[in-house]
């Protein structure tokens, strides 16, 4: 069976014919083109996929969109005129991904941080920062 659902997407109203089962993270995705929040770990552990539900921080990969009738949604692309905002996102991002990676596995290697972050990287820019942060972390 299908259902329409009406939510609030960065401030614009949307109305989906959806089926119950679908993640809000898959309909932000596929259905908007809303590609900020990723999929890392799938089970509500990595961050990637957060986004704002009437202003609480969730894991999109983890709520079901059916639950989301009336309720207002905010993703990264809808933060993005918020001053702190852009800046500090991609790194909280990593943050959250290093930090559920160190506690799953605490003598990970630096290989094995940087594969973690694998859905949190683009390919667009250096990432030497980055690698001596990983790097400080396995010593
Ligand atoms: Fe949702 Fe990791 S993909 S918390």
């Amino acid at each position: 069976p299908r259902m329409t659902l009406q939510f609030s997407v960065n401030g614009s109203e949307q109305t989906i014919e959806l089926s119950p089962t679908r993640r809000l993270l898959d309909i932000l995705r596929l259905d908007l083109g809303l590609t900020g929040p990723k999929e890392g770990c799938g089970i509500g552990r990595c961050g990637a996929c957060s986004v704002l539900v009437d202003g609480q921080s969730t894991p999109a990969c983890l709520l079901l969109a059916c639950l989301l009738q009336g309720r207002s949604v905010q993703t990264i692309e809808g933060l993005r005129n918020e001053p702190v905002f852009e800046r500090v996102t991609a790194a909280l991002v990593i943050a959250s991904t290093l930090t559920a990676e160190l506690r799953n596995n605490p003598a990970a290697t630096a290989q094995e941080l940087e594969q973690a972050l694998h859905g949190s990287l683009c390919r667009c820019t250096g990432y030497t920062g980055l690698r001596q942060a990983v790097a400080e972390l396995v010593k």
